[in-house]
């Protein structure tokens, strides 16, 4: 099993969130199966580039990160929703619980949204998201980490998980990361540097595959 447990009690708020009473199925009904998700003619170009959502361009390590997602045998996962979401360069979230004492960024709100394409890829522009201190523990820090969601067929298929960068220090302390029970799991929520993707002269890139079940799933958060 990839996927992180409930409870994990070095990350602290899973103490407070982790169901005490084993969990009740609700049946899933016409309207969840078959309801409408989202508009996908409302994803645009612009969506998927975050360093052009306002006036000027963020502050920061411009990246690139790509990937494709799949299925256990290989097989793309077309045209589904992938969204992020991230801190600045600095750390900080536009968010107003953020209270970290790292400056916001007027030409960075953070949040983009792609769909995969006929060989289920997808890609972003973006900036590298600083690491942030959460108060989990003495001196908790976050690994620079970029937060995805995927969104199947309907309403309730959605999956959420983070994507690391390879080399950070902080991956070792860090108990989301290690909330992942699995070593050869969790390597699989590090991004690998992209070379190839870069863009000369602008941009590193890196590569985020991610793959929806089977023995080298990605582990998703519950
Ligand atoms: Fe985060």
């Amino acid at each position: 099993m990839a996927d992180p447990d409930y409870l994990y009690v070095p990350y602290r708020l899973t103490i407070l969130r982790a169901p005490r009473q084993p969990l009740v199925v609700l049946p899933e009904t016409l309207s969840e199966c078959t309801g409408p998700v989202f508009g996908h003619d409302s994803v645009t170009e612009s969506c998927s580039d975050l360093t052009r959502q306002h006036a000027g361009e963020p502050m920061g390590q411009r990246i690139i990160v790509t990937g494709r997602v799949s299925d256990e045998d290989g097989r793309p996962i077309t045209n589904t929703l992938v969204e992020i979401w991230q801190a600045n360069a600095a750390g900080r979230y536009f968010h107003e619980v953020d209270r970290h004492d790292a400056p916001l960024d007027p030409n960075f709100t953070g949040g983009g949204r792609a769909l995969t394409d006929s060989n289920g890829c997808y890609r972003f522009t973006t900036i590298k998201p600083g690491a942030y201190p959460w108060q989990n523990h003495k001196n908790a820090w976050r690994p620079a980490h970029i937060h995805f969601s995927l969104f199947g067929a309907s309403f309730s298929s959605r999956l959420i998980t983070q994507m690391y960068f390879p080399g950070d220090p902080l991956l070792d302390f860090d108990p989301i990361f290690h909330s992942v029970p699995d070593e050869s799991s969790r390597q699989l929520l590090i991004a690998r540097f992209d070379l190839a993707a870069t863009k000369p002269e602008w941009a590193l890139a890196y590569r985020f595959d991610i793959v929806l079940r089977g023995r080298h799933a990605t582990p998703f958060e519950a």
